[in-house]
């Protein structure tokens, strides 16, 4: 098969890490990947949100599958263009994409099919909404509608920091659009959890759990960020709670999804709150998480090339999709001064002599030089960041923690200039 996987992230890598592994693949694309996907594949100079050039060059080079990592071109309508077109995309349409695309949609949509979640009150009006935080007990979550890359979420302790995010949101319009329609959400104590099915229009097959570190600092201080590490393993939760997050979550969600003629494809992700009276959802993502990803492809025993193929061409999945018993742990290095400003262009640890057991993951890197890639000298002089989170460093053990000491073990032998990571992933 002829793949085309599109996005510049760890993510992406590690999807095309998997891909690469299947007999089935004969030639591999990332639009535009990054340094790391180009020891797998070819990059292509084509942006992942330019869906008309996607489309132009899948359908010259007779694409056989395209895999869509980020959101932001699946709630574009990607998927639709492809399948106009003849072409198989595993992904959602735009429609089933509003289910990370529109906050409101979503808790909408749950409301209507049981899904646990939060209680919430949505607003178009500043005024409304500031009236609701005059008598609301706090903390209380406030959403941005739209998509906002990380930065629609906040939790506000007090009325005066809820004012503050209206005001950011619906009056300064710090997020654009996307802020200008808002939910308030009660806050719900409790673990997160991750948990990912992926879906072939008319039936799912679970796939397995990851947790990730959304703050930038240890102890979950600092700012929110896009996740600074993750964990997967099978005891994250207990058979018995994945058994209810399947039939309350998943299953509704499927049965949901059809009564409304809504053929989802591609991976559905709960962002769930492990709560005294079960798992709650925070929100639904359309796609893999980054750096969950990075942790739980590892230990995915099965070819997964061709079950993204089945699903986007609507046939039947297998029921199960092995994983390792293995647990997995994956450290981010991220740009000093990340998840605010940061230096573009730093040269990236060097990593020459970093143990071989451990999986490395790029996100949004490139060569030091923008030179030919065929040439290995220029190959060999290093690579840059072009975004914030750079490298995961994934290992698997028995448990947890033996997976991140060791990555822990190899990171203190490496030299670190303008970047920086949590210390405590995993442990
Ligand atoms: N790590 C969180 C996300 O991918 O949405």
């Amino acid at each position: 098969m002829k793949v085309l996987v599109v996005g510049s992230g760890g993510r992406e890598h590690a999807i095309g890490w998997k891909i690469k592994q299947s007999p089935l693949l004969k030639q591999l694309y990332f639009a535009p990947g990054n340094a790391g996907t180009s020891s797998l594949g070819e990059n292509l100079s084509i942006p992942q949100n330019d869906i008309p050039k996607l489309l132009e060059f899948a359908l010259k080079n007779q694409i056989d599958v395209t895999v869509v990592g980020p959101e932001t071109p699946l709630v574009n309508g990607i998927a639709e263009q492809f399948s106009k077109n003849g072409l198989s995309l595993f992904g959602p349409d735009s429609k089933s994409a509003s289910l990370e695309g529109s906050k409101l949609w979503a808790k909408q949509f749950m409301q209507r099919h049981q899904i646990p979640t939060a209680p919430a009150e949505f607003f178009s009006s500043y005024h409304e909404a500031e009236k609701f935080i005059e008598s609301a007990s706090f903390p209380v979550v406030i959403k941005a509608d739209g998509l906002a890359q990380g930065k629609g979420v906040v939790i506000c302790h007090t009325e005066k920091e809820a004012r503050k995010t209206l005001q950011d949101f619906m009056i300064e319009k710090s997020l654009g659009k996307a802020g200008e329609t808002i939910l308030i959400e009660s806050f719900l104590e409790g673990e997160e959890i991750s948990c990912f099915a992926l879906f072939n229009g008319s039936s799912f097959t679970y796939l397995g759990e990851a947790r990730d570190y959304k703050k930038a600092y240890d102890q979950n201080k600092g700012p929110n960020t896009g996740g600074m590490g993750a964990v997967s393993s099978s005891d994250l939760i207990t058979a018995l709670t994945r058994k209810e997050i399947q039939e309350k979550v998943f299953t509704r969600a499927l049965h949901g999804l059809l009564n409304e003629k809504i053929k989802y494809k591609g991976i559905l992700y709960a962002g769930l709150i492990l709560t005294k009276v079960g798992g709650i959802v925070l929100e639904f993502n359309v796609r893999f998480g980054d750096p969950e990803a990075q942790v739980l492809i590892p230990r995915i025993q099965s070819d997964l090339l061709p079950i993204f193929a089945a699903a986007a061409k609507e046939e039947k999945l297998p029921e199960t999709i092995f994983l390792s018993p293995d647990s997995c742990a994956g450290v981010v290095i991220a740009a000093q001064g990340y998840p605010g400003e940061y230096k573009k262009g730093m040269k990236l640890p060097d990593l020459k002599h970093l143990s071989e057991e451990l999986l490395v993951f790029h996100s949004s890197t490139s060569f030091e030089s923008p030179i030919n890639l065929e040439n290995t000298k220029f190959k060999s002089k290093g690579f840059v960041n072009q975004g914030g989170r750079t490298l995961t460093l994934v290992n698997s053990a028995d448990a947890v923690k033996n997976a991140s000491e060791k990555i822990y073990r190899e990171l203190n032998r490496i030299q670190f200039e303008g970047f920086y990571y949590r210390t405590d992933i995993g442990r």
